[in-house]
């Protein structure tokens, strides 16, 4: 039975690192458990951990219709060397014809406002799709990614879902997330290697300059407390 009880969960995984977070999530929740992947670092590290300890894991993609070319090669890439697939989730052909239409395809550098509404209907809507079928989610959010991430904790009530969220690598470092992919030869988004540090769609991210956080690089153009896309809502619980 899969444990509903956040606080029995907690409890059962206080002393495990993050593959014994997964292990145990796998086992407990099977194919009720998803991971989410934009094929970051992170979730590279999550999927190595998920596929090895489970040939079935569930590992989805929101593929907004608007990443990089890069980040299509590494999901190639990724599916040949672990011989898996990602589940896609794209969003509505009507929804994305409605939104253009109305505002142009560049809508997200008028305002917040049209940029969330962009990310409503290309990430939150299919990803609400995507949590209608399982009990627990996993994301590869870390607290030293940003100032909106540094309070997440490893298990948490996902309000907004109305399921569990773990971010098993909450306390990572960048450092222990680059020795993990290069201990374990994890295939990467190249554009690492081009200065980028947080790669989401194309036209809204661009890789940092010296001194700038990881995140500085998404949404450039916004302050950085706006930057979420609405995907990840803090819950009080
Ligand atoms: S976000 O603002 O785009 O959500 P970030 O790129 O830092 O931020 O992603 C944080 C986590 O959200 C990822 O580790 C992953 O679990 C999930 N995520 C983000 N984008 C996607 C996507 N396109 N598909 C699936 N999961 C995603
Ligand atoms: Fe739209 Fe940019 Fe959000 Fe992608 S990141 S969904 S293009 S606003």
């Amino acid at each position: 039975m899969p444990e509903k009880n956040i606080d029995v969960l907690r409890d059962h995984i206080k002393t495990y690192d993050a593959d014994g977070i997964i292990r145990h999530i796998m086992s407990e929740y099977g194919q009720r458990a998803v991971i989410a992947s934009s094929l970051s670092i992170e979730d590279q590290v999550l999927l190595h951990m998920a596929i090895t300890a489970d040939k079935n894991a569930r590992i989805f993609t929101l593929d907004t219709g608007r990443l990089n070319q890069e980040t299509y090669d590494v999901m190639d890439e990724t599916r040949r060397r672990y011989d898996m697939r990602f589940e896609v989730f794209a969003p509505h052909a009507e929804d994305i014809e409605a939104m253009e239409n109305e505002h142009g395809p560049n809508l997200f550098r008028e305002s917040v406002e049209k940029r969330k509404q962009c990310c409503s209907v290309r990430k939150v809507k299919p990803l609400s799709r995507v949590l209608g079928t399982a009990d627990i989610w996993i994301t590869g959010m870390r607290r030293e990614q940003a100032v909106t991430r540094s309070l997440i904790e490893t298990v948490e009530w996902d309000e907004a879902n109305g399921l569990i969220k773990v971010n098993p690598l909450a306390d990572w470092t960048t450092e222990m997330v680059w020795s993990y992919i290069n201990d374990n030869n994890v295939p990467y988004n190249r554009l690492y290697s081009e200065g980028y540090t947080s790669i989401g769609c194309a036209c809204c991210t661009r890789a940092i300059q010296d001194g700038e956080d990881a995140r500085a690089g998404r949404w450039w153009w916004e302050n950085p407390e706006h930057k979420e896309c609405g995907l990840h809502f803090r819950s009080k619980k």
